[in-house]
């Protein structure tokens, strides 16, 4: 529960504003004068079920307590919100003070990562009990450079080998846990290193410093292969690359990162001269990984397992084999998930395919020319496709043609470029020996049955989890996501509106008290086609950050558009919101004029002619969504 939703839990809306102004109970709700206009009959409405108030009047404006407060104190958001925080007994995070003590663990651990590391580098270089190690890395053809570079090192096959090490230089056992080198008995008595007898390699962030550790096993039949660090406040695997630190001047002035599954891949290349190379270590890439990776290069190669990136059936196949081999299993982004990457992050994808049964390792150290010659050959995550799904499919025959026909006109449809998409449909259309005219009409069937706020299932596993995001997306949240990450598109959203005789969006327009605080904000920025989102962040009260960095960031699954086409579904957004919003207030108002009618109060004129104000005005926006199809047609023509 956000800040905001629990003050509204603990302040009932009819308190707080019977202390502002003489409610009268009118049926269901409460009606007073508004506090807002000057009027001698009360328009001001206040709803105890949904706690929330509007003026019918001529104010025409509603919300929720803060709306109330901000409006009759004259206050901005963070000062409502403060006023009501004091008021619910609800303790408002001194700015700052939280975030110092997580820096201050962080610092800590950091600390001990570093201490850490260096310990397992010097029983590698030095003790006797290292020799294993020693000779494994120089069978796997490591040298003492590479060793000396990424700060390899040896864990001794001791339950409190590090521990006893690290706490009589002074740091504390809570630390120890927090960083994930040690672990707790199930008993309760005491704890145990994670790392026994197994060669450390330290991974570091993008600024090289020491986050956790990846330990192998020095036992060919060692279960599991690598142990990782567990996920830690410093530590989250799937946002972290391996090498990065290493890699990033490479990649920057090759203007190419590859992306390879293992450690060993990474010391590999690196060793060899090869520099642009990180690793995913063996979990699926994440977007996060990419978004990494994108302040040096848009451009993206992955050299993972031979047929990774290939269609479900293998994908599942793959599954299977690595349970068999006892790893954990590593899903794979599905192309469409790689395309949909391609398209959020604006950046090219493509894929190296390795000869079957050899890992990056393994090819470079037999010959770097061939790895380089790999890379020269990666195709375009969409050709890939093109070459994976058919390889199985007889295209002379009709049925060939038809699943080749199925299987990529769903790749094809995640395409956001309009060019590349073109490009895309003529291979295929060439490929199968159908029109293309066939193929458009496919996708345009498809498209105009989008929801505004659709939501395809998860196609990995950190998909699904990030569906899980903080807030969930309705047509407010779409919109307000799609300003924030676009703000230029607020001129030309306002614009098109004002086309279909609509008025321009405003903040008391979201019913969620936390997105008018924002798109407030954004507005406030002035020229929104100028807005800083950072400066905006940094300016935004803390309690609204959470629900800001999931609106940043954009619902799971959505749809590419571009410019063109965003504009006209934003359109569509705004009038679905007042759409839902006329629609509530019209059923109030049909309440409030039964009441004053078995009271013969004489607002029933008044709620009735408001009522057909309303009525009207939805009427036009059904007629405008109506001819929607026209915002798109023109929107396919631009
Ligand atoms: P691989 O099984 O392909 O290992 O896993 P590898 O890098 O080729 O290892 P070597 O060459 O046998 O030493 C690829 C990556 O997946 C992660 C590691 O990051 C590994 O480098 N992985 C693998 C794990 O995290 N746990 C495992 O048990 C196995
Ligand atoms: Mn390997």
């Amino acid at each position: 529960m956000s800040v905001v939703d629990e003050i509204k839990a603990r302040v009932d809306i009819v308190d707080l504003i019977s202390e502002y102004v003489t409610l009268r109970k009118s049926g269901r709700n409460y009606t007073a004068l508004c506090p807002f206009h000057s009027e001698k009959t009360p328009s001001f409405v206040v709803f105890p079920e949904t706690q929330t108030w509007h003026c019918f009047g001529a104010c025409a404006t509603g919300g929720d307590i803060f709306a109330f407060i901000q409006k009759r104190e004259n206050m901005d958001f963070p000062e409502a919100l403060r006023l009501l925080a004091q008021r619910a007994g609800v303790a408002l995070e001194p700015p700052g003070e939280k975030k110092t003590a997580e820096e201050q663990l962080k610092q800590r651990l950091r600390e001990i990562n570093a201490a850490a590391a260096q310990y397992f580098h010097n029983l590698l270089l030095t003790a006797d009990q290292g020799a294993l190690a020693r000779q494994y890395l120089a069978r796997r053809g490591i040298n003492q450079e590479t060793i000396a570079r990424f700060q390899l090192g040896y864990a001794l096959d001791s339950w409190q080998a590090l521990s006893d090490h690290l706490r009589m230089r002074g740091y504390q056992q809570k630390d120890l846990l927090a960083a994930g080198l040690v672990i707790e008995r199930e008993d309760g008595s005491g704890t145990y290193d994670r790392f026994r007898g197994r060669l450390i390699i330290p991974i570091r962030d993008v600024r090289g410093r020491v986050i956790g550790f990846g330990a192998r096993t020095l036992d060919p039949e060692g279960v599991p292969k690598y142990m990782n660090s567990p996920q830690t406040p410093l530590f989250n695997k799937s946002g972290v690359l391996f090498g990065l630190d290493m890699a990033k001047g490479a990649i920057r002035a090759q203007g190419l990162a590859v992306i390879v599954e293992g450690y060993m891949d990474v010391l590999q290349a690196h060793q060899a001269g090869i520099g642009n190379v990180v690793a995913s270590m063996g979990t699926a890439l994440t977007e996060a990984q990419l978004r990494l990776l994108k302040r040096m290069t848009r451009n993206f190669a992955l050299a993972l397992v031979a047929d990774a990136a290939g269609d479900q059936a293998t994908l599942r196949g793959l599954a299977v084999a690595r349970e068999a081999l006892d790893r954990e299993i590593v899903p794979v982004p599905t192309p469409r998930g790689l395309i949909r990457y391609e398209s959020r992050l604006d950046a090219n994808i493509s894929i190296i395919t390795l000869p079957r049964g050899q890992d990056p390792d393994d090819v470079i150290r037999e010959s770097p020319e061939r790895w380089a010659q790999l890379v020269s050959q990666a195709l375009p995550v969409v050709d890939y496709y093109f070459q994976v799904v058919t390889a199985d499919l007889d295209l002379t025959t009709a049925k060939g043609k038809a699943e080749a026909r199925r299987r990529l006109m769903e790749i094809i449809r995640e395409i956001g470029d309009r060019v590349e998409q073109t490009h895309y449909v003529q291979k295929l259309a060439r490929l199968i020996r159908v029109s293309e005219e066939i193929l458009w009409r496919d996708l345009a069937g498809r498209r105009s049955r989008r929801k505004v706020s659709a939501r395809p299932t998860a196609a990995t596993p950190e998909e699904a989890a990030e569906e899980l995001a903080p807030i969930s997306f309705g047509v407010e949240e779409h919109c307000l996501s799609v300003l924030l990450r676009r703000p230029y598109l607020i001129s030309r959203l306002n614009q098109a509106l004002a086309d279909v005789g609509e008025d321009l969006l405003q903040g008391d327009e979201f019913t969620h008290i936390e997105n008018r605080a924002i798109f407030d904000a954004l507005i406030a920025r002035g020229d929104a086609g100028t807005v800083d989102v950072k400066a905006l962040r940094d300016g935004l009260e803390a309690a609204l950050l959470p629900r800001f960095d999931a609106l940043l960031k954009g619902p799971i699954g959505e749809p590419p558009l571009d410019d063109d086409q965003a504009v006209p579904d934003l359109v569509v957004g705004v009038l679905r919101m007042r759409q839902r919003r006329l629609r509530a207030l019209i059923q109030e108002l049909r309440f409030l004029s039964e009441d004053a009618m078995t009271r013969g109060d004489v607002k029933v004129e008044e709620y009735g002619e408001t009522m057909r104000a309303y009525t009207l005005a939805l009427r036009r926006i059904h007629q405008a969504l109506a001819s929607r199809s026209t915002l798109w047609r023109q929107a396919d023509a631009a």
